[in-house]
């Protein structure tokens, strides 16, 4: 396939699940834009449509299936016009379920797995070339970062970026490990080149995002290995970056340095997303997590003793195998002790593959039901406090654009709480302090003081 004038074609990418999976998307638009492929806004008469999929929770095939239902009379309406759309189904079900896919949905042209997107435009080819169905889900010798152009769409004011990909874990719930693969790190000199990018194109803040990221342990500038902490530091001198953030992390790959890094850099955001999963020492151990709740209090000590200011948010399962009432109860217990500023929390959900999913002692979906709504009002009530304890204080807040209501200005604050504030002022990229006026369950408003601080 030769080189298109740039937008010829019509790319719509459907996003499914996390935020390592926008980053990819907009990395997969990225390595087809050479190929004249321009984004569409949607899939009615697309020439390709990516669906990046989920495969953490929920029913991820089922939901698969049926939105390839709908986008495979798109497919034939398009073939009815005289054209033709490409459909390529990428992401962690597409790891977990190739051959499968295939075989349900013979319509698919494309079966990719998330180490093989800069493969992207062979396959497209491929495709286009022979009519049939190309799968691609090896984890493949080459790493997939060497092989992506840089990133062209510029992202906004705030902007992801991976850094490090799959898990070495194995926790036993989690397909992670089986879809990602093995945990692998950016090069530290690749990750300061795209977040000096970044910030030309317009970011203030930075998120660095990995399925286990305070485990990166990328190749230095010096040929040794730093360790977050070490590059957290490294990216707080990039003038014109003012936030730094990082998730997911697990609490064993938590070291000092990081710690270090909460208490040394002001532009760390005193925000930590950091998943506990359980309470009870009983079901950590069947989660194969490797720490204890007192571990856990004692890391969410130091890391408060460190940054005064910071919130924790977390992960939990409910009803994983084996979970008795008294887990539970020591699950809120922990809650209880620290006092989240917000959490996610889930219903155990067996992944086919992985060990939880085979455990004999799976629990009754009532019981799951029962114990998540329990913590999710425990959670609610904490998150509820941390929002009224904004209430009266000055915080700065990053203005990235317009509120949803006319004359309303929107932003979020340290702790990531959006936060609407009345003006008709275009604020956006500029971090100014606002005084607290209020706080809803999900959102903070309030006004701006005199001060304006930096630009
Ligand atoms: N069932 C329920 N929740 C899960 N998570 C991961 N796997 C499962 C599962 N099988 C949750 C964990 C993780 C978050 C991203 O999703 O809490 O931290
Ligand atoms: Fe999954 Fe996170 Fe555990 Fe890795 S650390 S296996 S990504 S839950």
């Amino acid at each position: 396939m030769s080189t298109l004038e740039a937008g010829a074609r019509r790319l719509h990418v459907i996003t499914w699940g996390c935020q390592m999976n926008v980053y990819d998307s907009a990395r997969m638009a990225d390595v087809l834009a050479p190929l004249g492929y321009a984004p569409a806004p949607v899939p009615e008469g697309a020439d390709m449509v990516i669906l990046n999929t989920c495969h953490i929770r929920d029913k991820a095939a089922e939901k698969l299936f049926s939105e390839l239902g709908r986008l495979r009379r798109l497919k034939e309406r398009r073939a009815a016009d005289g054209g033709r759309m490409i459909l390529a189904v990428a992401g962690c079900v597409a790891q977990a379920e190739g051959a499968e896919i295939l075989a349900r949905a013979p319509y698919v042209d494309i079966v990719l797995g998330p180490q093989t997107y800069h493969r992207l435009p062979e396959m497209v080819a491929r495709a286009a070339r022979a009519g049939g169905a190309v799968i691609e889900t090896d984890f493949p010798a080459e790493q997939k970062f060497d092989f992506l152009p840089d990133a062209s769409a510029p992202q906004g004011i705030t902007a992801f970026l991976t850094i490090q990909e799959g898990c070495d874990r194995f926790c036993s719930f989690c397909v992670v490990p089986y879809t990602r693969g093995a945990e692998q790190s950016r090069p530290a000199m690749a990750v300061i080149a795209e977040a000096r990018r970044l910030v030309a194109q317009g970011a203030r803040e930075i998120t660095l995002l990995g399925q286990n990221v305070n485990a990166w342990h990328g190749e230095a500038p010096d040929g040794g290995v730093w360790g977050l902490g070490r590059l957290l530091r490294e990216l707080a001198e990039l003038p014109g970056l003012l936030r730094l953030r990082y998730t997911t992390s697990h609490p064993r790959d938590m070291d000092d340095e990081l710690v270090t890094a909460h208490r040394d850099l002001p532009m760390l955001m005193p925000f930590l997303h950091l998943p506990v999963q359980s309470g009870s020492d009983h079901v950590l151990a069947a989660m194969n997590r490797r720490h204890t709740a007192a571990d856990y209090l004692r890391l969410a000590e130091k890391l408060r003793t460190a940054r005064p200011d910071l919130a924790l948010s977390s992960d939990f399962i409910v009803g994983h195998p084996g979970e008795t009432e008294a887990d539970f109860q020591a699950t809120l217990d922990l809650v209880r002790e620290v006092d989240f500023a917000q959490a996610f929390s889930f219903k155990y959900s067996p992944r086919p593959g992985t060990p939880a999913a085979g455990a004999p002692s799976q629990l009754p979906d009532a019981a799951k039901e029962q114990r998540l709504a329990e913590l999710q009002a425990l959670l609610r009530g904490q998150q509820a406090r941390f929002n009224a304890g904004c209430v009266g204080l000055t915080l700065p807040v990053l203005f990235t654009g317009r509120g949803r209501h006319p004359g309303q200005v929107a932003g979020r604050s340290p702790f990531l709480q959006p936060v609407h504030v009345l003006g008709a002022e275009d604020l956006a990229g500029r971090e100014i302090p606002v005084e607290i006026a209020a706080a809803l369950p999900n959102s903070l408003s309030g006004t701006l003081t005199e001060e304006r601080a930096r630009a």
